[in-house]
């Protein structure tokens, strides 16, 4: 009970805990993982191209502080409610202090929480807001297929739910950093998780990818003539299977089994230590969702089992590709460009023309996700088992011939 009021009337309580926590922050100049991190902001003066057009992905967006900047969803008057009943609805207000999301029942303002984190930015975004040192999902989540404010994932349409703990779950693929801690409120709401909140790194940053990299920093800055990369995992220094773990410690799916947090993972780490994926059985080829398994879905392709191919075979993670589906068609025509085998069967019925941009669309089709942004308003998302799908095929030759008559 006593910890029901101190969350309801917490806000009080926050600004002491801030002037408290700031006795510990760390030193500006390190970063929270330690001495052999440098940050994604000491990479851009060698990388330039790569530090500029990396802001542009949804890497980058995986996490950021809220801000006008990361919130996609409206503030302006009529656009700024989500309405659950006649005598329930949540408002997003834009004050002098931040931005907020308050509940009112009948006419009157129940609860009012920030806009501190900012998650995604491609098909739809949820955002955290600070409570103590724990942190919990705001009622509100934002649509970006439908430009539209919507109900939180999974949350009962009739209730505003205030009290859903985001815990490392979350970090540990959205983020590149958190330092756990003591819950301030253990228990409150089942959420047991704490956090040093001046430690977050956010999205997923370059050494979350590429390891730590402030000895490689170091070692160029006081080397500018050396043209080698030194003190850094070269990718074309790790196996196949490392090449595709670098990416699977976070696409294998929300399902997966992740003991403990994922942060320290680097490339050569062996991924069974930090994760056990889902069962190849229990991998649903028709249900993918948002958090799909990428990894266990192109592991079953024939593509993959009879090639060398990895995620960077199609991907340029440095860049925004998205939608591109003709430069997509283009990366299968790399090994699917031999005339006496391994060319598509229908080449003679439609000709290379028209299919040489249309791969995805019959091979690796956009099917309704599940999860996360939810029901057939949600944005599809493209399965990476890449085999026939017939129905499919029906559709998109349907699709052509309008296009030609
Ligand atoms: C003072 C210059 C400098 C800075 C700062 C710098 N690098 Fe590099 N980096 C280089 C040079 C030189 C190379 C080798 C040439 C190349 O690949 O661009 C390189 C290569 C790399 C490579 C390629 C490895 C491969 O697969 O061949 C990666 C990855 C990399 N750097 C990551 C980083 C990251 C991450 C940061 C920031 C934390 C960073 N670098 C900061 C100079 C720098
Ligand atoms: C630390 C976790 C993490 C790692 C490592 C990671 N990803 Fe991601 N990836 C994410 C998250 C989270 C998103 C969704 C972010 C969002 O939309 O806000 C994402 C999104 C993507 C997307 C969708 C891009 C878009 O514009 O919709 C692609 C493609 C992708 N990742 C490929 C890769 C590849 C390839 C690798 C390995 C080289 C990789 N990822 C490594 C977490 C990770
Ligand atoms: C196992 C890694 C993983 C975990 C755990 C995870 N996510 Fe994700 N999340 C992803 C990836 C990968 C994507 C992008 C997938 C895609 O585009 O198909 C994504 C997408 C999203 C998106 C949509 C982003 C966009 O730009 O459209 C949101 C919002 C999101 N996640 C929030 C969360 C929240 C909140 C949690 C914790 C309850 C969570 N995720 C847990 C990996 C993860
Ligand atoms: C999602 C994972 C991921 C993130 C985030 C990421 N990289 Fe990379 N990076 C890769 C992969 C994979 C390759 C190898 C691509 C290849 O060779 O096909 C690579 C290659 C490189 C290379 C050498 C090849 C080239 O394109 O010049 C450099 C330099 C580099 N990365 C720097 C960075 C910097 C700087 C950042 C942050 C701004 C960053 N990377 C963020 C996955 C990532
Ligand atoms: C790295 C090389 C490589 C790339 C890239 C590649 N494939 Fe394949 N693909 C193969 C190989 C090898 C086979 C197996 C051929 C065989 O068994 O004769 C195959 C098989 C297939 C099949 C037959 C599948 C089945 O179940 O019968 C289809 C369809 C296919 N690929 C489509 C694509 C599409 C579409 C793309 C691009 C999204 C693509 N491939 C990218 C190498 C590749
Ligand atoms: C044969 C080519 C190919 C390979 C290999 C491949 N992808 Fe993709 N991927 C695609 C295409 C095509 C899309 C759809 C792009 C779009 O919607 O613009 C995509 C989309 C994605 C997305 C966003 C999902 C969506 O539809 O919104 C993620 C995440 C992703 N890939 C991760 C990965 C990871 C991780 C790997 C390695 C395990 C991988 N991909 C390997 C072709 C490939
Ligand atoms: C209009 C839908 C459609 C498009 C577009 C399309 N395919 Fe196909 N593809 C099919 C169908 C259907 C089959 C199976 C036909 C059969 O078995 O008779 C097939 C078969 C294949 C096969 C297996 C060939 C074999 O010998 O078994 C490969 C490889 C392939 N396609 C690759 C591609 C590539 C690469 C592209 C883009 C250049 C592409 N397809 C474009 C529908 C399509």
């Amino acid at each position: 009970m006593l910890q029901k009021k101190l969350f309801r009337f917490g806000i009080f309580l926050v600004p002491l805990i801030l002037v408290f926590s700031q006795c510990f922050n760390l030193k500006k100049s390190e970063d929270p993982r330690g001495s052999a991190y440098a940050g994604s902001a000491a990479c851009g003066s060698c990388h330039k191209d790569i530090a500029t057009s990396y802001l542009h992905t949804a890497h980058f967006m995986a996490s950021q502080p809220s801000n006008l900047n990361t919130i996609q969803g409206s503030f302006a008057k009529g656009s700024n409610e989500f309405i659950f009943n006649a005598d329930k609805k949540v408002i997003m207000d834009k004050r002098d202090s931040g931005f907020f999301q308050t509940s009112y029942e009948n006419g009157k303002a129940q609860q009012s929480r920030p806009f501190d984190i900012t998650f995604g930015g491609i098909k739809g975004q949820t955002y955290a807001y600070w409570f103590t040192n724990e942190l919990f999902q705001l009622p509100i989540s934002y649509n970006i297929n439908i430009h539209s404010w919507i109900n939180s994932p999974g949350y009962d349409t009739n209730k505003i739910v205030f009290e859903r703990g985001i815990g490392t779950k979350c970090l540990d693929c959205h983020a590149s950093y958190i330092k756990q801690a003591p819950a301030a409120l253990p228990g409150f709401n089942g959420n047991s998780e704490g956090f040093e909140k001046s430690s977050l790194v956010y999205s997923v940053d370059c050494e979350r990818c590429h390891g730590p990299a402030a000895e490689h920093v170091k070692f160029h800055l006081d080397n500018p003539g050396e043209k080698k990369a030194k003190y850094i995992v070269t990718f074309k220094s790790l196996t196949r299977d490392q090449k595709i773990n670098m990416c699977a410690i976070c696409h294998s799916g929300a399902n997966s089994h992740i003991p403990k947090p994922t942060f320290g993972f680097k490339p050569k780490d062996t991924i069974t230590n930090y994760l056990v994926p889902v069962s190849a059985e229990a991998i649903d080829y028709k249900h993918i969702d948002v958090h799909g398994n990428q990894r266990g879905l192109l592991e079953s392709s024939k593509c993959f089992i009879n090639s060398q191919m990895d995620c960077s075979s199609c991907h340029d993670t440095h860049v925004s590709d998205r939608t591109n589906l003709v430069l997509y068609a283009g990366r299968c025509m790399t090994c699917h460009n031999n005339d006496t085998h391994n060319i598509c069967k229908l080449t003679n019925q439609l000709g290379a023309d028209i299919l040489k941009n249309n791969c995805i669309s019959c091979h690796m089709p956009a099917l309704p996700s599940k999860l996360i942004i939810a029901g057939d308003k949600g944005t599809p998302v493209h399965t990476h088992h890449i085999a026939i799908y017939p129905e499919q095929t029906q559709k998109i030759l349907a699709y052509l011939k309008s296009k030609t008559h």
